[in-house]
């Protein structure tokens, strides 16, 4: 199953396969910005993509729409658009 782990120093969290990147974050009790609660409006549930990129689902027209329009950095995902399919590492600036 897909490891995620974390710039800063937090414990790496073990998610199902296809997991929702949002989600799993969220289960793990870290915060993660929202306004839309994952419904792909808002854009703030950015994450950004340290390692493992290759490992999260493509982006779907939402994402890409969110992309254009919210000036989302392209090392960054939109988290409630994800799934996570492999191992990654992520932070926000925030956390
Ligand atoms: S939570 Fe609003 S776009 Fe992801």
């Amino acid at each position: 199953m897909p490891v995620i782990s974390f710039k800063k120093n937090r414990t790496p969290v073990t998610v199902e396969t296809g997991a929702n990147l949002m989600e799993a974050l969220l289960n793990c009790g870290l915060p993660v910005a929202s306004s839309c609660s994952g419904d792909g409006v808002c854009a703030k549930c950015r994450i950004q993509i340290i390692s493992g990129a290759e490992n999260l689902t493509p982006e779907n027209e939402t994402e890409k729409f969110l992309r254009e329009t919210k000036k989302v950095a392209s090392d960054s995902r939109i988290s409630c658009q994800v799934q996570v399919l492999g191992d990654i590492t992520v932070d926000a600036t925030y956390w």
